[in-house]
């Protein structure tokens, strides 16, 4: 593939690769898109506040997350049905998350089983965990994320309800294959011959191999799936009951306030991502950047605070981790990465990020990620720490 300039020519492409549908099941977010816009402003308004006449160069970018030693602070975030994007889905996105030396979370409803995937040996595997099938089906995924080497689980608590989106075409993603899809979608797939040649190499379909009810029964339909995960959204009862099902790391995913951190950590939690799902959850929620110092704040020492949405290039990895994150997750930008080229071109996606804080610690004059603190920012007033 043709070398990308940026995340944004990643993006370009994905849009020029992918039928419509299938771009807005990426691209898109819930009702007005508020948080959406939201999560890309905050990243905007927070500004450097840079050292001058200093010449620090080769900044070493190794981080320790959970125990392990990654490449670099960005880890590859947990999305489902990302096989649309590119038939490699979560291998690809193993395998390039394993060459940039870092580690995949693994969503629940993802297309290839959890055990192929952790062999594709990035830095760590998490399994992200949904309720599909209720506390049955939690139990067959843990004991299979176990059995496959993850050393962490992801429960994701953002996602109680189904919001709405007002773009239909994202509401209305190609996940079923049957004749009556086959016959809305075939209009704007015939106009991408080289997506539809590699879905139709892949036999056509979308499947949940890590969602069984039992552990020798078939695999639920992505319906069934997705259904069920509706029905049981986790609560705190549910981090109690994993926790004594599972002795690593538990990570949660999708707190927006220092009291829900506080909880998570005081239920068991050993990291917390301060999460809006991308602007795919609650429309109308903050940037997750303007509520990172709050979370900091509440977690203390007594648990690692990651943060995603919005994160689209080194120097926003540089923001956040200015203001306490230890690492940041990335959705978007890896999964165009994906549909721009398979597992390259997300591996091309992760080096342009690693690129990227080198270049802004460079710039900004700091030594180390270590380093790194609000002394080198300027926050807009009504955000704490303005300068
Ligand atoms: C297409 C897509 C599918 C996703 N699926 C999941 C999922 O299955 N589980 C989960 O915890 N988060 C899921 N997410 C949310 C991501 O893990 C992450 O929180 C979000 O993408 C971060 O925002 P960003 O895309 O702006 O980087 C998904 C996101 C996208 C874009």
């Amino acid at each position: 593939m043709r070398r990308l300039d940026s995340v944004e020519d990643g993006h370009r492409r994905a849009r020029r690769r992918l039928p419509n549908s299938v771009y807005w099941f990426i691209e898109g977010g819930t009702e007005e898109e508020l948080t959406l816009r939201e999560n890309r402003r905050a990243f905007q308004e927070v500004t450097f506040r840079p050292r001058a006449a200093t010449a620090y160069t080769n900044h070493d970018l190794t981080t320790t997350v959970l125990g392990t030693q990654l490449s670099m602070p960005v880890i590859v975030s947990p999305a489902g049905y990302i096989r649309l994007a590119h038939r490699g889905g979560e291998l690809a996105a193993a395998r390039a998350a394993a060459s940039a030396g870092t580690a995949i979370g693994v969503s629940t409803l993802s297309s290839y089983p959890i055990a192929e995937i952790a062999a594709a040996g990035a830095r760590a595997t998490w399994y992200q965990l949904y309720f599909a099938g209720g506390r049955p089906g939690a139990q067959i995924a843990i004991d299979a994320a176990r059995k496959a080497g993850c050393t962490a689980l992801i429960l994701t608590v953002d996602l109680a309800g189904t919001a709405g989106r007002d773009r239909r075409r994202r509401a209305n993603a190609p996940i079923r294959v049957d004749l009556r899809s086959a016959l809305t979608y075939a209009p704007e797939m015939v106009l991408r011959p080289r997506w539809l040649a590699g879905f139709l190499r892949d036999g056509l379909g979308l499947n949940v191999p890590n969602v069984r009810l039992t552990h020798d029964g078939p695999p639920l339909s992505v319906a069934e799936a997705s259904a069920s995960m509706r029905r049981h959204p986790p609560t705190w009862d549910d981090v109690s009951w994993i926790r004594e099902r599972w002795d690593g790391p538990i990570i949660i995913k999708g707190v927006l306030s220092g009291d829900d951190a506080r909880r998570a950590v005081d239920t068991g939690a050993a990291a917390v991502v301060v999460s809006n799902h991308g602007g795919n959850a609650l429309d109308g929620t903050p940037a997750t950047l303007r509520v990172l110092p709050e979370v900091v704040a509440a977690v203390g020492n007594d648990a690692e605070v990651l943060l995603d949405s919005g994160v689209r290039r080194g120097a926003d990895v540089v923001k956040a981790l200015a203001l306490g994150a230890s690492a940041v997750l990335v959705g978007r930008a890896y999964i165009w990465g994906l549909a721009a080229g398979g597992e390259e071109g997300a591996r091309q996606v992760l080096e342009i990020l690693r690129h990227g804080i080198s270049t802004t610690l460079s710039l900004l004059g700091c030594p180390s990620l270590a380093d790194l603190d609000d002394t080198y920012l300027r926050r807009p007033t009504g955000q704490g720490g303005e300068r």
